[in-house]
């Protein structure tokens, strides 16, 4: 199978990495150099302090995709799905598979033609230490599901997939993302902002009674039919990565953009159109905001 990655940030190069070992991967980069880059010295992986043999894949940059891939893998943020949306109804002529976090992408994806569009959640921990170069920390496993056609190429990919690099193929696309945002909702945000690590929000009594209360808040507005699984859920992720940082920790520690409009974002305007009241997703949203706007003004 020929599979092609868009984006060359921490979960473009893990994916690249592990599907080049049963398949020809084709990375596609926002910049030229990163491109060069990875072409020159390979695709390197730094796995329990140890740097693995590099990978032999094609890197290309993104205005040079031409869509011709067996299976297209999209791994940006979704803020940067927008500029990419209209490039994958022209040009992609095999399958598509998105990695985003949140829930607002799924409208955009109805635009596809494409015959076979599939979603996933990735649950690796990944950090990108150069353009060519990754560290797999967390070891996970990515849960994949259809979101039209049928699922061919997910079965395929789960099993040509290296031990070490698990794909999961689960039965609805609705309940796998919507797991995954509660679990972004109430951690991300909460660590962002009280500066702790995953495990601080339940190990606090203080910090959990927050977020007890925004897992609420999110199971309100989102009308969850099952509550307690998704709560469990919640606390098994967050008892898993104790020692975490989240992402959105992370993204604000560093000046960079953070998915909240993915995230949160997507949770207050669904609470704006049920005329629903919901002041920790509002508050904590605009927390956030309130600290890309202060890297903006710096
Ligand atoms: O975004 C993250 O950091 C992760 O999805 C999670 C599960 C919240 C753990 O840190």
């Amino acid at each position: 199978m020929k599979i092609g990655i868009i984006g060359g940030g921490s979960i473009g190069l893990l994916f690249s990495y592990y599907l080049s070992m049963g398949s020809d991967v084709s990375i596609y980069t926002r910049t030229r150099e990163q491109a060069d880059s990875i072409n020159e010295n390979g695709l390197h992986l730094v796995k329990s302090g140890i740097e693995h043999t590099p990978a032999k894949v094609t890197a290309v940059p993104i205005q040079e995709w031409k869509g011709n891939d067996d299976l297209t893998v999209v791994a940006v943020k979704q803020y940067q799905l927008d500029g990419l949306i209209s490039d994958l109804k022209d040009k992609a002529k095999g399958s598509i598979l998105f990695l985003q976090n949140g829930y607002g992408h799924i409208k955009l994806l109805s635009e596809l033609e494409t015959s076979e569009v599939y979603v996933g959640s990735v649950e690796h921990g990944a950090v990108r230490k150069n353009g060519f170069t990754v560290q797999h920390n967390g070891l996970g496993v990515t849960r994949t599901a259809i979101f039209k056609g049928e699922d061919d190429l997910l079965r395929e990919l789960s099993t040509i997939s290296p031990s070490g690099f698990p794909f999961i193929i689960e039965p609805d696309f609705k309940e796998m993302l919507i797991k995954k945002l509660v679990v972004n909702s109430v951690i991300n945000p909460l660590t962002a902002i009280l500066k702790v690590k995953n495990g601080e929000l339940i190990h606090n009594p203080s910090y959990f009674e927050i977020f007890k209360q925004m897992f609420d808040e999110c199971a309100y507005v989102l009308d969850l039919p099952n509550r307690e699984q998704y709560f469990k859920n919640l606390m098994t992720v967050c008892e898993k990565t104790a020692n975490n940082h989240s992402s959105m920790y992370k993204d604000i520690e560093n000046g960079r953009q953070t998915e909240i409009d993915a995230i949160l974002g997507y949770l207050l305007e669904l609470s704006r159109r049920k005329n629903i009241k919901a002041p920790l997703i509002h508050n904590y949203y605009h927390c956030i905001k309130g600290k890309e706007h202060e890297r903006e003004g710096a």
